[in-house]
């Protein structure tokens, strides 16, 4: 790929997990109470048909990972856990009582932080709390984040137990001085034992997480840690571009210098000889950032385009409802986007005293509507139509136009019905989507918000 391009389109863009994004919500307009209106709308129109997803943020790790952009916090104090969690099994209860009916659950998935913290005991609480008032669906796909140097036997055969069949292990890069510049010394022999228990414990999705764009990292690291990935022939691998996000309060982004980066073109180069290696060793490339073996339910979720993206990333199932519990988790009821506080304390506080832990939020409008539909088309299949009136809004010949260089510059293909992402253009999706935002083109932020496209 051309320098020109990284160059031209190397720029500050979401991810797209929802739309609106985080930064665009619209919080002054929002309420709880029409919040929870959407919700349980959403929810009787789609609990028996397509069942709801639960999102569950376990949000402790022992040790601090200095690349790490999610929700944490840092403890080597198990005390933690029963109060954590004994707030998280309230405020399903919560949820239900609003819900009013037994919910049908497709698909759960627990998330982090470090959900191995907590002791198998007091995971089975937390299932059981869960599981107790509500229902399996049919193909309910269960699912948890797993680190590879405290994931043991025991988690897996109780997940198993559970009828969890899919754990993605954070890989990141194998080589140590890359491992000791974000501090997470793990080596290759630990992520290989997790991932034969899990097989051996029967899981049948294993997942790696690998990461481009680290600081010290080279093409020649990338080359390697996938070498050694393919001797486990996970079913499924994030490869993922290192979302450098600094200012992000609290997240601990530090202990390397911005120099210490690759630059956006040795960023890029990493990106492609990691494609290339990935696609030649069997996997096909799933949205953005996701590879898996034919085999895997997220390829089978292409080929019966159920494939979706929410707040969890990329799932195989499109449920309406997605209820996220726990620390800084954000629930979609369709209609409206919630979130919750992101202290462990505040957030205990609240659900102790049967309060909503909810402190922002949106809800969508109309066009919001429209464009969510056509911003997830292109994530998840690189294309989109607009053939009736709920597919149009008005600014849509405005977006398209605006597309006319990426045209010439052959990263999209359009038509009077239709955009569809070109070979070319698929690592740059996120700038495409980015055409399409409204909020985002008549806001433009004055301060960085987001991490690099490239
Ligand atoms: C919550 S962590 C995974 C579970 C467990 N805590 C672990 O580290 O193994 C989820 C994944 O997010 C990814 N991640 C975290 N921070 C990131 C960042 N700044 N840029 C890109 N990916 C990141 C990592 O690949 C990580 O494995
Ligand atoms: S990468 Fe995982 S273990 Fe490391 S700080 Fe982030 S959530 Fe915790």
């Amino acid at each position: 790929m051309s320098s020109n391009l990284i160059s031209k389109y190397n720029i500050a863009g979401p991810r797209y997990t929802s739309y609106p994004t985080v930064p665009y919500w619209d919080n002054k307009k929002f309420s709880l109470r029409s919040y929870k209106e959407t919700l349980i709308r959403s929810f009787k129109e789609s609990n028996t048909s397509e069942g709801i997803s639960i999102y569950i943020h376990l949000p402790f790790c022992e040790s601090l990972c200095t690349f790490c952009g999610c929700n944490k916090r840092i403890t080597k104090n198990h005390s933690v856990e029963i109060p954590y969690l004994k707030s998280v099994i309230k405020e399903w209860e919560m949820y239900c009582d609003l819900l009013g009916e037994r919910p049908v659950i497709k698909e759960l998935h627990l998330g982090g932080g470090t959900p191995t913290f907590f002791s198998i005991d007091n995971l089975n609480l937390l299932l059981d709390g869960i599981f107790r008032i509500a229902n399996k669906a049919e193909n309910t796909e269960l699912s948890f984040e797993g680190h590879p140097n405290n994931t043991t036997k025991e988690h897996l055969s109780l997940f198993s137990k559970l009828g969890f069949q899919r754990v993605s292990y954070g890989v990141q890069d194998y080589n140590e001085k890359v491992q000791k510049s974000i501090h997470r010394v793990q080596p290759f022999e630990n992520v290989k034992k997790v991932t034969q228990d899990a097989r051996e414990a029967g899981f049948t999705s294993v997942g790696h997480d690998i990461i481009f764009g680290l600081p010290f990292q080279t093409k020649e690291h990338v080359v390697h840690t996938i070498e050694r990935t393919k001797e486990l022939l996970p079913d499924r691998i994030a490869f993922y571009s290192y979302a450098h996000v600094p200012w992000i309060k609290g997240n601990g982004q530090r202990g390397y210098k911005d120099e210490d980066l690759p630059t956006a073109e040795e960023k890029r180069e990493q990106y492609e000889i990691g494609k290339k290696m990935l696609l030649e060793a069997g996997y096909f490339e799933i949205g953005m950032d996701h590879f898996a073996l034919c085999t895997d339910s997220l390829y089978q979720a292409i080929e019966n385009k159920t494939l979706h993206r929410n707040f969890m990333g990329y799932t195989t199932s499109r449920t309406r409802v997605m209820i996220g519990l726990g620390v800084s988790a954000i629930s979609d009821s369709w209609y409206g986007f919630a979130q919750n506080v992101k202290g462990v304390e505040e957030y205990q506080n609240l659900i102790e005293n049967n309060i909503s832990a909810i402190y922002r939020g949106h809800i969508l409008t109309k066009e919001d509507l429209v464009i969510r539909k056509h911003i997830l088309n292109l994530m998840c299949n690189f294309k989109t139509t607009w053939f009736t009136r709920e597919d149009y809004f008005e600014d849509l010949p405005e977006v398209i136009h605006s597309l006319k260089e990426m045209y010439d510059d052959g990263l999209v293909e359009f038509d009077t019905n239709f955009l569809k992402i070109t070979e070319h253009g698929k690592p740059f999706v996120r700038n495409i989507c980015m055409a399409f935002d409204m909020r985002l083109q008549r806001n433009k932020p004055e301060t960085q918000l987001f991490s690099m496209t490239v």
